[in-house]
């Protein structure tokens, strides 16, 4: 029996949340640069990507980038663009092929000008798509997104678009980058360490 079908004999996450650390560490084992640490992680995500679909789960949603990870050297920020740039390129047709949308939260409007074209051209060429949806956080915080999430919420009962009587749990998650997707029942940190780390704190209250 394949590990597939040993997975689908126990009930499968719709969605699953990964927090993708431990590139550096693993290219510090290896007598690698950080970068190349972070090129097997890219390989890492097709793996989980193509898994995942293939095990039955619906959403995916990947911390490629925190608002934290500014502080890192540019020379690795840049490369991560390049990387990040270089997989939406390759991975295009697979992702168009196996009907997948592909969705992106967080504010990308500070990434460089070639990468945010590339991924809008993805995003709006797999919008129609929903077999399976592949949720990069980019610039992602959850702090942030809360805030954001409040101040949408402050705007809309000032104009009298939304009653504070209706505001409840679910109707605030509408106000989150997440407002299209089910809370995910899992987080994996693939480096094996147990911190969240800022990520989708609002929606993995009752994750695995
Ligand atoms: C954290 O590992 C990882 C990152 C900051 C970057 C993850 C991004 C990618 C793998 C590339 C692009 C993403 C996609 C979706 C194609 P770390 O460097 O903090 O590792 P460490 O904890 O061992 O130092």
């Amino acid at each position: 029996m394949n590990y597939l079908d040993e997975l689908k004999k126990n009930p499968v996450p719709v969605h699953v949340a990964v927090i993708m650390d431990g590139n550096g560490r693993w290219a510090k084992a290896h007598g690698k640069p950080r970068l190349a640490g972070h090129r097997k992680g890219v390989d890492t995500v097709r793996e989980i990507l193509y898994a995942s679909r293939d095990a039955g789960v619906k959403y995916l949603s990947l911390y490629a980038f925190s608002t934290e990870n500014w502080s890192r050297p540019e020379q690795e920020i840049t490369g991560l663009w390049k990387l990040l740039k270089l997989f939406l390129k390759k991975e295009f047709k697979t992702l168009k092929k196996n009907h997948t949308r592909l969705k992106i939260s967080g504010n990308i409007s500070m990434l460089p000008v070639d990468v945010q074209k590339e991924i809008q051209t993805a995003v709006s060429s797999l919008s129609s798509f929903n077999d399976f949806v592949l949720n990069i956080c980019l610039n992602y915080g959850s702090r942030n997104e809360i805030v954001n999430a409040v101040k949408a919420v402050c705007k809309d009962v000032k104009e009298q678009k939304l009653n504070v009587k209706e505001l409840t749990e679910k109707k605030f998650s509408e106000y989150l980058y997440t407002a299209d997707l089910p809370d995910p029942e899992l987080l994996i940190r693939t480096s094996g360490e147990f911190r969240v780390s800022n990520f989708l704190l609002y929606q993995i209250a009752y994750s695995e």
